[in-house]
């Protein structure tokens, strides 16, 4: 049925009954989104977009991804939603599908709606097992912006929510692009870890429960870990009974090129969550923990119980969607399709001294810009106006760290000829942005 309202029909509504407090946009303005396939979405004007940010990164299986459709039809017809304390059959049958997709020993999950909700959780579940109540996050970190995720997100949205709960610290982040402790060293030696330990125990309540991190950090500027940082974070969580949670949202399911991005490395977290494209395009997250932590903190009497939880058809959505990730080979996918558009940027890199760094692995990559590779002053302004640029051209991104940097998350259904599509955008975008045109 073809769309009743025009663009400016409904952008007065808009302005008259919306809210606004989205991220990154406070003007009331086009594109209005009405249709997505794919890789592909559709403004009510009918003017097409290529999605590298993957809707809000969960629509990275595609946009409305003809499985997820039939489970959503499925549950319409048997069990949409259901009582939180009673058990329904599809939890339980992704919470097995969960454990065989998670590392040995982490079998044990719970199903919630948000990055947010799955991350509160996941630090209460670390309070009841430690019995403290201090959590500690890189200066990079995004996980959330519900109370407790937001009092332990430092890459910004922050100021003016306050006063925070005592006890969220942060540490300094591994930005080897910037870090002062190891920029012109050939590796991270990890002085950052020391710094941060000496003074989290310098500050410490003496009651530190764990430290969450993202295992590459998106929203503050798709920082990649430096070798060897999580397991030396890891190690010091262990030395002082802290546990180590890992925010798998924007970087688990086979985004990476990995099932997980801690994978890489080695390293087994004591809880990680997940969200973003677990459903798919609908709202669900998962808190994953091992059988040990999942006794004891149940023993305590732990409640974590929302309208939503477990809800058989989001859940129902989740299935659908690690039997895409498993059966569609999409860790391969990412890996390959990654490595192309890696390939694009490294070539635009190569003709435009205003890109000063290329970074990220699989389908969550990005550029820096700098005024000038020497001094790697951010460019923010020009950032910006390449982010509009390539919106205006129809390629949909996301700006960080105030502009000087480029985030892309295109969904595993990206065609070579839609990443070539992609280059030619950013191309022309960084081209009129640097001559100032
Ligand atoms: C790493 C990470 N954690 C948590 C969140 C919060 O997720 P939600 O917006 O679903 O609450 C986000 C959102 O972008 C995220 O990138």
């Amino acid at each position: 049925m073809a769309n009743q309202w025009t663009e400016e029909e409904l952008l007065d509504l808009a302005r008259k009954y919306s809210f606004r407090s989205r991220m990154d946009r406070n003007a009331i303005s086009g594109p209005v989104l009405v249709w997505g396939r794919g890789s592909v979405v559709r403004d009510v004007n009918g003017k097409e977009y290529l999605d590298f940010n993957s809707g809000q990164m969960c629509a990275a299986l595609g946009h409305n991804h003809p499985r997820i459709v039939q489970a959503l039809q499925e549950s319409c017809e048997s069990l949409i939603h259901s009582h939180m304390s009673l058990f329904n059959d599809k939890e339980i049958i992704l919470a097995s599908r969960m454990a065989e997709i998670a590392p040995p020993g982490m079998n044990r999950s719970m199903f919630l709606t948000s990055g947010s909700d799955s991350n509160e959780a996941a630090m209460a579940i670390a309070k009841r097992y430690t019995g403290g109540y201090e959590i500690a996050s890189p200066v990079v970190s995004f996980h959330g912006q519900s109370e407790a995720a937001r009092a332990v997100t430092f890459s910004g949205w922050r100021q003016g929510y306050g006063p925070y709960a005592p006890g969220n610290y942060p540490i300094i982040a591994p930005y080897r692009y910037r870090c002062s402790f190891c920029q012109n060293k050939p590796g991270c030696d990890y002085t950052c870890l020391d710094t941060s330990f000496e003074l989290l125990d310098a500050q410490s309540d003496g009651q530190m429960a764990a430290v969450i991190t993202e295992p590459l950090f998106s929203a503050g500027g798709v920082i990649d870990l430096p070798e060897g940082w999580l397991r030396e974070l890891k190690l010091r969580c262990e030395q002082r009974g802290m546990l180590l949670i890992l925010d798998e949202a924007q970087t688990g399911l086979a985004k990476l090129g990995s099932m997980w991005g801690f994978e890489h490395e080695g390293v087994v977290p004591d809880i990680f969550t997940v969200s973003k494209h677990l459903g798919g395009g609908i709202a669900v997250s998962a808190v994953v923990t091992t059988d040990e932590i999942e006794e004891k903190v149940s023993q305590t009497g732990l409640v974590v119980a929302h309208s939503h939880s477990n809800d058989p058809l989001t859940s129902n959505a989740a299935i659908a969607s690690i039997d895409i990730i498993l059966e569609e080979n999409l860790v391969d996918v990412s890996t390959r399709i990654g490595e192309y558009w890696k390939g694009h940027l490294n070539d635009l890199a190569e003709r435009h001294q205003l890109i000063g760094d290329v970074r990220g692995r699989g389908l969550l990559q990005g550029i820096e810009f700098v005024e000038d590779r020497e001094t790697r002053t951010p460019a923010y302004q020009q950032g910006q106006e390449i982010g509009r640029r390539c919106l205006e051209d129809g390629l949909i991104v996301s700006v960080r760290r105030s502009g000087s940097v480029i985030r892309f998350v295109p969904p595993f259904t990206t065609t070579e000829d839609q990443m070539d599509l992609a280059a030619d955008i950013l191309d022309h975008a960084i081209s009129s942005a640097s001559s100032g045109t």
